[in-house]
């Protein structure tokens, strides 16, 4: 086989059979296949597409190219959640042990936190104590426990995705659906899921700005998934601005331990309802989404998800006295309120900005070595629909410096406010299974 011929041919149109798909990504993960043939063939994909085949096959091989983590000694069915990306996401530190309370195995492997947005491992490292570092037999014996852990993700997780992301970069091609999918989904398959429940976000502030585009990624994943052998599921949620109201590690673990409690904000409290039960279903612990809500529901009231959240950061070496004392938590020394500089409603809130402003106090990594401040980020005041006058606050810079009047700007900037109130959008768009 020769890659000149397999370019050709995709640029062409025509598709390609599973050893040719193997070929080129063998031939680029072990380096044979230079840059340049790999850029070419990307950009062949980018405008000819791939048919379900091709992605499955695309999907396997870079599954392939590195680690796949074994969770068989875990019982029952291990359900993974997925989300493409938002700002304010802390649905996995609720979620979690959430679905563990009524009995799902959650075993899950996480990454931190890197741009504007955040990582699930750098906020539960905001817990005292709290570690991700254990080894695979520890991470499978408390799954088996407690149904919850959590751990770094391997780094060798579809090194072939790892590569050929960085080539999409800097060559145009990261926004194709068949490569979008195809490597989101390589590194959940490569983490031993029996069954995925995908958050696929749309929105100014998620990768898909378009909800038709959004609906066409989500069926694109959960047609791969599906195809080899993996029940997938996808929610498409709103990300027009950042979910619940606080952005930065310590904060979203308090908003987090709030809806678990039976309180914090309604659209978080929606998306985990909706991604839990799909996730309850899927781990055969209910017959219908409805049962497994009110599962969910009761595991709150009566105090079930909290202690299994306290369990877990227990078992992971953290100080589950934080739960009921956020004092224990890193604090950001400076309060500082971020004024409305318009009257109005509150039309939309650009969730990357937010994240961008959050990332200038420290809550973010800019670069992959870079440490970060957990204490510090945003609180929002005002969300979409809501009324504004000029002076009123928007929102809170929980900062450690106060030399922040660039934040502040990123902060108005990234509200929209008309003089009509907006009309309400929904939180959830569709559910593709
Ligand atoms: N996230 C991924 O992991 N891969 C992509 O191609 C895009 C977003």
């Amino acid at each position: 086989m020769r890659m000149v011929d397999i370019i050709e041919k995709k640029r062409d149109g025509a598709p390609l059979s599973e050893q040719e798909i193997q070929f080129v990504v063998k031939g680029y993960t072990s380096g044979d296949i230079p840059d340049y043939q790999m850029s070419a063939f990307a950009m062949a994909v980018f405008f000819q597409d791939m048919t379900t085949d091709e992605r499955a096959a695309l999907t396997m091989a870079m599954v392939e190219s590195g680690d796949q983590i074994d969770l068989s000694k875990i019982n029952g069915k291990k359900v993974d959640k997925h989300s493409t990306g938002g700002v304010g996401d802390k649905t996995t530190i609720a979620l979690a042990p959430l679905v563990a309370a009524v009995g799902v195995p959650v075993a899950k492997m996480s990454g931190r936190g890197l741009g504007h947005t955040g990582g699930t491992i750098d906020k539960l490292e905001s817990i005292p104590g709290f570690t991700v570092e254990i080894t695979n037999d520890r991470f499978m014996e408390l799954v088996n426990e407690n149904k919850l852990a959590v751990v770094g993700q391997s780094g060798n997780l579809a090194p072939a995705d790892k590569k050929l992301y960085g080539l999409r970069d800097v060559t145009a091609t990261v926004n194709s659906i068949p490569l979008i999918a195809s490597s989101i989904m390589s590194k959940k398959i490569a983490s031993g899921a029996d069954a995925i429940v995908l958050d696929v976000k749309t929105g100014t502030g998620a990768f898909m700005k378009e909800l038709d585009q959004s609906i066409i990624l989500a069926k694109a994943m959960v047609d791969i998934g599906n195809s080899l052998g993996r029940k997938t599921i996808a929610i498409i949620s709103d990300m027009n601005q950042p979910l619940g109201y606080s952005v930065g590690n310590s904060l979203e673990v308090m908003e987090a331990i709030d809806l678990l409690r039976g309180q914090g904000p309604e659209d978080l409290r929606e998306l985990c309802l909706s991604l839990g039960s799909e996730m309850v279903v899927l781990a055969d612990k209910a017959s219908s989404v409805k049962d497994a809500r009110t599962l969910l529901e009761d595991a709150i009231a009566s105090g079930a998800a909290i202690e299994k959240l306290k369990t877990f950061i227990e078992a992971q070496g953290g100080d589950s006295r934080i739960v009921d004392d956020y004092s224990i938590l890193p604090q950001a020394q400076y309060e500082i309120n971020v004024e409305a500089d318009e009257s109005g409603y509150v039309a939309g809130i650009v969730a990357d900005k937010i994240g961008k402003a959050a990332m200038v106090l420290g809550a973010g990594r800019a670069t992959k070595d870079a440490q970060i401040d957990l204490g510090v980020g945003i609180t929002l005041k005002k969300k979409i629909g809501e009324a504004v006058s000029v002076g009123d606050t928007i929102a809170v810079l929980h900062a450690n410096s106060e030399n922040v009047d660039q934040v502040i700007n990123m902060v108005q900037g990234s509200y929209t406010i008309t003089e009509e109130q907006p009309q309400k959008r929904p939180l959830l768009y569709e559910t593709i299974s």
